[in-house]
């Protein structure tokens, strides 16, 4: 059995389909199985990262594991899930990590926060995969209601330039490292296959979805007021503006050959994600 953590996010729900229609067993794990919608056949169970004995039920009989855990509570959660696959006796744990925590020099709060969680699964002993992407392209759903409503787009940092990834691309990687041997001890940098910047990636939104769509770039502050303005704790907005002034470093522009090697397949580029989300953008 395989348990899916963040199974009804982003990468997590691809990452179930993708496990289901392979066909291995998997389990999904959730706060709301009411709400999970997930494919016939998976195991929904109900389960929270900071509840260890939820965790304990959820591991049963269960031999690898995708951790998924997001903000500041990554370091407790990853914690608290890694000791419990240790007592539960799991094979394998497969974290979603960040691309970030590659670079040295990186030293603001999600790399840190990302360190802290691959370093309690590897006290717990764990045989272990880090997956550590870039930017993830569909954070440009965050400019879907702009563009439905104004046809404009703002965002800070325009001279920066990252290497993002169709979070399809993880979960197929996550995929293959937790349905095939020789993934252990590994930690895959994966990206994209080209660095681009905001203004690059409205101007191919702008040719997908066939409208004159108006880039502007506003101050990290005003970025910053507009997270909290859509409920965002101060805490993870702070987080969230030091990744994007991290945007103007060579690292995230990085690209590479990991998620064709690991595959079979290129890595989707963002003009491919732009065309499979038309609708989320108010086309097709
Ligand atoms: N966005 C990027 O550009 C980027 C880049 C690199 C790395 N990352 C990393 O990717 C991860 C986020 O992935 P994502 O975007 O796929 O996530 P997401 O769409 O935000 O979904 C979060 C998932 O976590 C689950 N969850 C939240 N709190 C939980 C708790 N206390 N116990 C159990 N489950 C909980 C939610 O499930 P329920 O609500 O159903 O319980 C949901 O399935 C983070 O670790 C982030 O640092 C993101």
């Amino acid at each position: 059995m395989i348990l899916v953590t963040g199974a009804t996010g982003t990468v997590g729900r691809a990452l179930v389909d993708q496990l289901a229609a392979l066909g291995a067993p998997v389990r999904a794990v959730t706060r709301r199985p009411d709400r999970a919608a997930l494919p016939e056949g998976v195991d929904v169970v109900y389960a929270d990262l900071g509840e260890p004995d939820s965790l304990t039920a959820a591991l049963r009989r269960v031999r690898r594991v995708f951790l998924l855990s997001d903000g500041p509570d990554i370091p407790r959660h990853d914690a608290n899930l890694a000791r419990a696959a240790a007592r539960a006796g799991v094979d394998s744990v497969v974290k979603l990590s960040s691309g970030r925590v590659a670079d040295p020099s990186a030293a603001d709060p999600v790399p840190r926060w990302h360190r802290a969680g691959e370093q309690a699964v590897l006290d717990a002993g764990l045989a272990w995969t880090f997956l550590r992407p870039m930017g993830f392209m569909s954070n440009a759903l965050a400019w879907a209601g702009p563009i439905r409503a104004t046809a404009a787009v703002e965002a800070p940092f325009a001279a920066g330039r990252v290497a993002v990834i169709d979070p399809a691309d993880i979960a197929a990687v996550a995929a293959r490292a937790l349905t095939e041997d020789g993934h252990g001890g590994r930690a895959h940098l994966l990206t994209g296959p080209q660095a681009l910047s905001p203004g690059e990636m409205v101007a191919t939104l702008a040719e997908v979805l066939g409208l004159p769509l108006a880039f502007t770039e506003v101050s990290p502050a005003a970025a910053r007021e507009a997270l909290l303005g859509h409920g965002v704790s101060p805490e993870m907005a702070d987080a969230i503006t030091a990744l994007r002034a991290a945007s103007l470093e060579p690292f995230t522009a990085t690209v590479t050959p990991t998620v064709e090697q690991l595959t079979g397949r290129p890595a989707a580029t963002f003009r491919a994600w732009a065309e499979r989300h038309r609708k989320e953008f108010g086309h097709g």
